[in-house]
């Protein structure tokens, strides 16, 4: 059993991905530090820097693990405050970055955590070929209860007595038996940003795993999950596997991450994102009565569970069976690299490009460009493209929350049709006044989109108010500090 450090820290925050990385220049040796943004940085920021709460994640590229050996981010419950980019400034929390072995990190991270877990809860599997739960994947599970035990480890070192610490995601899900057991005096909280599955498909994982997953979990004090479906699914999971009754008492809460509306607002009426506007509108240009042309909104990572490949399909569907849209929309896809060390997600960012340029060549003319697609991640063409969106494009086939959802409604200037996946947890919030899709089905999708273009100016912007409303409920600020109190009961 380890014990508190005697200046420990009062909240402990744990992921994978931290809110800083690093790059560096291989010519100067120089180091750039990139802030990240995401909820769980904004509702941070609610406790203030006072607080000394402690942010432990993993060094992720060369850059990150070069400033962890020139100590410019905490490497250790030693480690000072430090100026430059990492470590602690004010308003933020302290960074601990843990410098795991590259290659138990990639089995890990891409083996297990983007291969297995990943899949299992969006149920991304191919069943007839995959997936085979070998020797190769018993190898790789060795090296995600390093990793695991790793942020176990230094967590115990990092908090002080009685701490809350907030551990995230499906990377961490072995941590808070592991820290429980080190540390009995802590108050654990563990949080899912993904779906969760459901007992047929979440026990294709072998027993002995599948138990560890939940058990792990159960380590918390509570367990919390963005949607009651997905909170159902894992009790469901627990009574699978490991019989009735939740073991050990933890308690399942449920905290639906809203839209950080006040940061959102300000940042998409910056120069920059007014620049990216014009460009926009330029690319998607006039109708041939000299209109504008309507516009079809997607903005995601080229993530497999988004559903680009159907999006696109359905987009050229609309186009075959209402021929009367040719020339007069555009579908707009953002589409921004992601998990790349991973084969099936560069092919399948190649079948985003493909389906694309298939539909651009069958249907475009000299001055229409049916898609207009970027795949170079942009944050402020994002939110150009939020504000000026006819009809936003969120069809995935199964999504925890999906954030994208949720900012449009609140960032668009005139209003804007929300067509959503029936599969994405924003459903539950949203589900009333979008035009909700079953995201398998491309006549069904195409249809939705040509209801959506068609929706009358008015009623239009009615649905955007309640959906801004609904997608602004919960605040990340407000968020956090709810999981935070619910420690304390
Ligand atoms: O949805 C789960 C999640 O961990 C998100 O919190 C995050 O946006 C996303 O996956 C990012 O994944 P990665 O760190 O692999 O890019």
């Amino acid at each position: 059993m380890a014990t508190a450090s005697t200046n420990g820290a009062p909240i402990l925050v744990a992921s994978n991905r931290g809110p800083v990385s690093y790059a560096l220049d291989e010519t100067t040796g120089e180091l750039t530090a990139k802030r990240g943004g995401g909820g769980l940085v904004s509702g941070l920021s609610a406790i203030g820097p006072e607080a000394g709460a402690v942010w432990v994640c993993s060094a992720l590229s060369e850059g990150d693990r070069e400033a962890v050996r020139r100590g410019i981010v905490g490497a250790g419950p030693e480690a000072p405050p430090q100026k430059g980019g990492g470590g602690r400034r004010a308003g933020e929390a302290g960074v601990r970055m843990l410098d795991i072995d590259a290659a138990t990190h990639a089995d890990a991270y891409n083996g297990i955590a983007n291969s297995v877990l990943w899949f299992v809860h969006h149920m991304l599997y191919q069943t007839p070929l995959e997936p085979v739960f070998d020797a190769e994947f018993r190898r790789q599970w060795a090296s995600y209860e390093t990793y695991n035990r790793a942020f176990a480890e230094a967590l115990a070192e990092e908090a002080g007595e009685g701490a809350a610490v907030l551990v995230q995601d499906y990377h961490l899900v072995l941590v808070p038996r592991m820290l429980r057991e080190l540390r009995p005096d802590l108050r654990i909280g563990h949080f899912s940003h993904t779906p969760w599955a459901p007992p047929e498909y979440f026990r294709m994982l072998p027993d002995d795993i599948a138990a560890k997953v939940l058990g792990g979990i159960l380590g918390a004090d509570r367990a919390a999950f963005l949607t009651q479906r997905w909170a159902d699914a894992f009790t469901d999971c627990c009574h699978a596997v490991l019989g009735p009754g939740i073991p050990s008492g933890t308690r399942i809460g449920v905290h639906g991450l809203g839209a950080d509306a006040d940061f959102l607002r300000g940042r998409a009426h910056e120069a920059d994102v007014d620049e990216r506007m014009i460009s926009l509108r330029e690319q998607i240009g006039t109708a041939p009565d000299g209109s504008p042309r309507r516009s079809i909104v997607r903005v995601d990572r080229t993530e497999l569970s988004k559903n680009i490949v159907r999006g696109l399909l359905a987009y050229g569907q609309l186009l075959e069976d209402e021929p009367s849209w040719r020339e007069r929309v555009v579908h707009v896809a953002l589409a921004y690299p992601s998990r790349q060390d991973l084969k099936v997600y560069r092919d399948y960012m190649d079948e985003v490009r493909r389906v694309a340029e298939a539909i651009n060549s069958r249907y475009g003319t000299a001055d229409w460009t049916p898609v207009v697609l970027h795949l170079k991640d942009d944050f402020a063409r994002s939110l150009a493209a939020y504000r000026l969106a006819d009809v936003a494009l969120v069809n995935p086939i199964r999504d925890g929350m999906n954030l994208v959802a949720k900012e449009v409604p609140v960032v668009s200037d005139e209003g804007c049709a929300l067509v959503l996946s029936r599969e994405a947890g924003a459903y539950e919030e949203l589900g009333e006044d979008a035009v909700v899709v079953n995201p398998y089905d491309i006549v069904g999708t195409a249809r939705a989109l040509h209801e959506a273009l068609s929706l009358p100016v008015g009623e239009r912007g009615e649905r955007m108010k309640r959906l801004a409303a609904a997608a602004t409920a919960l605040p990340p600020t407000r968020w956090f500090l709810d999981q935070l109190h619910a420690l304390d009961d």
